[in-house]
């Protein structure tokens, strides 16, 4: 069975609009791919710090983060469930990537610049968003950033399921966007 890591940050947790898109989908791909979940709410991480970085020069890295940094280059699949904070995903999806973006695991150099070790050929990415901010609009820093990260890891790929305006919705137009964004996802899914 091939392999789907997903990266889960939504930090409202039950209450959490994105997981709810997230979960019909993810119920989908379980059927097709054998499944690692990292969720970011359960797992206490710090950014780099002089003393971790210092560490990581000399070769020292948390057991957690080069298995998990391992896990992700092996994987065919990546699926990033996250709400929109501040323009981007939560803080601690970036310190997740800084601590799993390790030299000749995920990226490696070719004298020239970095390029991808990764084998995922397609990532998801499933969020919610507040304020009235399409995918692509240059106010979106979330969907933007995990293009870039692809280009360093070689992940293919990114498709964006997304759902807008959903603090300035009506309860009706909420469930609608839920329910619209939800189907598209799981269209996606299908040839995911
Ligand atoms: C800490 C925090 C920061 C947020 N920042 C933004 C933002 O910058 N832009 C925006 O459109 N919505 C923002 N929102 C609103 C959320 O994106 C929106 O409510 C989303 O649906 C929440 O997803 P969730 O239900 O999965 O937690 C923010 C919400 C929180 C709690």
């Amino acid at each position: 069975m091939k392999k789907l890591v997903v990266i889960d940050a939504c930090i409202r947790g039950e209450e959490s609009r994105t997981r709810r898109i997230a979960g019909p989908i993810l119920e989908e791909l379980a059927k097709r791919y054998e499944i690692t979940r990292f969720d970011l709410t359960e797992m206490p991480m710090e950014p780099l710090t002089p003393r971790t970085y210092a560490e990581r020069a000399a070769g020292i890295i948390p057991a957690w983060a080069l298995e998990a940094s391992r896990t992700i280059a092996d994987a065919d699949r990546i699926v990033v469930v996250a709400p929109f904070w501040d323009m981007s995903f939560p803080a601690v999806v970036k310190v997740f990537f800084e601590h799993v973006s390790l030299f000749d695991i995920t990226f490696t150099d070719n004298g020239r610049t970095c390029v991808g070790k990764c084998k995922c050929e397609k990532v998801m990415y499933i969020t919610t968003r507040g304020m009235n901010i399409p995918t692509g609009d240059a106010r979106e820093q979330g969907s933007s950033y995990l293009h870039a990260l692809s280009e360093l890891w070689d992940l293919g790929t990114v498709l964006t399921v997304a759902a807008w305006n959903l603090d300035y919705s009506t309860p009706e137009e909420l469930e609608e966007r839920i329910e619209n964004t939800t189907r598209f996802g799981l269209r996606l899914a299908a040839s995911f």
